[in-house]
């Protein structure tokens, strides 16, 4: 087995522990006194989702998000669910029977993999983007899918720009509890999620959060343009 598939695999099994009881020990995550839900609310706001829109949720987990969503897309709209995981998708199909939903769409994928719906009016990914090695592609390969105008948001975790390694390490041990603290660190992925965003989307917005551990970023599609060959004078 690659190391990548062994990191993948340790992540799932990681997952598959925690799904059960992740919704309530989510609300601690990634620390005591972070307003996660008021994070995650702003980061719905931000996709501009109208009714009867289509969104994909990357690494959706339990569906934390599938509520706020519901309630911008309403019964009309979709919601696409993306995980890795299926112990945690399995929670997400709990809350989506209990609820009702009959608009909500599971896929058990890795998010590398994902082929994005053509012409999706928005992707969000909440805490969760940070931990695909590839988050980069992620990021183009959603970027690609969207409809002009749409918009892709992240929010998620990052190590604050000007902490002593030893707080970074240590802050990171108590948010992170799987493997690779330290690959996560050194690879710094949100620089990567920021790049790819600059990159592939028209008004980049970047905010940083709770002290620099946290950052919310959103873009928007451009319009499709069709390129035009100059002819030679
Ligand atoms: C901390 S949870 C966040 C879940 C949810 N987005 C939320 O905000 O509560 C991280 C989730 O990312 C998923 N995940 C990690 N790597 C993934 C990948 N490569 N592709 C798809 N899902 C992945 C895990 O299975 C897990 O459900």
């Amino acid at each position: 087995m690659s190391q990548v598939d062994a990191a993948r695999e340790h992540l799932i099994e990681t997952y598959r522990k925690k799904a059960r009881h992740y919704d309530v020990t989510s609300r601690l995550y990634p620390a005591p006194g972070y307003p996660q839900r008021a994070q995650r609310l702003r980061a719905v706001n931000a996709l501009g989702l109208r009714p009867g829109d289509t969104v994909v949720d990357v690494a959706c987990g339990t569906g934390l998000n599938f509520g706020l969503l519901q309630e911008q897309v309403g019964p009309d709209g979709r919601i696409v669910g993306v995980d890795l995981t299926d112990a945690m998708l399995a929670q997400a199909q709990d809350r989506v029977e209990a609820n009702g939903w009959s608009n909500v769409g599971l896929v058990q994928a890795d998010a590398a993999a994902f082929e994005f719906p053509a012409e999706v009016d928005a992707i969000l990914s909440t805490y969760a983007l940070t931990q695909v090695p590839e988050c980069g592609e992620v990021i183009a390969h959603g970027a690609a899918a969207l409809s002009g105008g749409g918009r892709w948001v992240v929010l998620d975790l990052k190590v604050p720009d000007s902490t002593p390694r030893w707080l970074t390490q240590l802050g990171t041990a108590i948010v992170r509890p799987f493997a690779s603290i330290d690959e996560w660190t050194m690879r710094r992925p949100w620089e990567s999620i920021r790049a790819a965003m600059q990159e592939e989307l028209a008004d980049l917005s970047w905010n940083e959060l709770f002290f620099g551990t946290a950052f919310l970023a959103a873009g928007s599609r451009g319009p499709r343009t069709v390129r035009r060959l100059h002819s030679a004078p």
